[in-house]
């Protein structure tokens, strides 16, 4: 129910609806899933699998998934070697990055990368925050979008869709760019205050409400979310 979770997972819903991608029967793939929200939200015939470099986030999220029923090959990445991964030798119909780019020193590298993950037909699915006026520490990117084109251009991505939205917390920023103390307490509390009518909503009426917020309150999108697929899947 925390909104900092569950607000990336509907954006990234909204997209893949906007994409006319389906995630039924599909493979997905989530690099660094973090607690592993996206793969609560896909259906019980897609085949899920992703790295993660915390081994806590790992074991927990492979039991919630056991619980709910659904299996999926999560395994621990290192940065050092990451580039060599095995689950990285194969592919997939949706290939998630969320919030990840913006931590990473070269965004360009690990797109090219990563091309040869994507089916062919398949997607890169992206998520990254936007319209940062408090400075994260874990951030060494400031994503907008004509930094992110100028990524998949060169990296040799065809963009298929764009979208800037949620901008429910973009006044609170201050709050989530701490990770201890009374501001992380009052983050965590609004987390949860707005992560209740978001899941309640669903991504459609949600987001609708997010264009008429950021019109009433001046508030600014604070995600941005793109579809693309590689130009050319390399021959395997
Ligand atoms: C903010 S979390 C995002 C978690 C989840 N995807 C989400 O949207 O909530 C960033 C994730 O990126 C990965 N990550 C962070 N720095 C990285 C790096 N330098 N190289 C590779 N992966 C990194 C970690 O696995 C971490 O879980």
């Amino acid at each position: 129910m925390a909104y900092m979770r569950i607000a990336k997972v509907l954006l990234a819903l909204r997209a893949l609806s906007g994409g006319g991608v389906a995630l039924s029967g599909k493979s997905v793939f989530d690099y660094g899933f973090g607690s592993g929200t996206f793969y609560r939200h896909c259906p019980k015939d897609a085949r899920l699998s992703g790295v993660e470099m915390d081994a806590e986030n790992i074991r927990d999220v492979l039991a919630m998934l056991e619980a709910r029923g659904q299996k999926a090959d999560l395994q621990k990445i290192e940065i050092e070697n990451w580039s060599i991964h095995p689950l990285l030798q194969r592919s997939y119909d949706v290939f998630l990055c969320s919030h990840v780019l913006e931590h990473l020193a070269d965004p360009v590298d690990f797109l090219q990368r990563v091309r040869s993950c994507v089916e062919p037909g398949g997607v890169f699915l992206g998520l990254v925050p936007v319209n940062e006026w408090v400075a994260n520490p874990h951030h060494v990117q400031v994503p907008d979008r004509a930094k992110i084109e100028g990524w998949l251009n060169t990296a040799g991505y065809e963009l298929l869709l764009y979208e800037e939205n949620d901008p429910f917390t973009y006044y609170a920023m201050p709050l989530y760019a701490v990770d201890s103390g009374w501001k992380h307490a009052a983050a965590r509390a609004l987390s949860l205050g707005l992560g209740v009518p978001a899941s309640l909503l669903g991504w459609r009426a949600w987001f609708t409400l997010g264009r008429v917020f950021s019109a009433l309150s001046g508030a600014r999108p604070a995600q941005a979310v793109f579809l693309c697929r590689p130009f050319s899947v390399p021959a395997k």
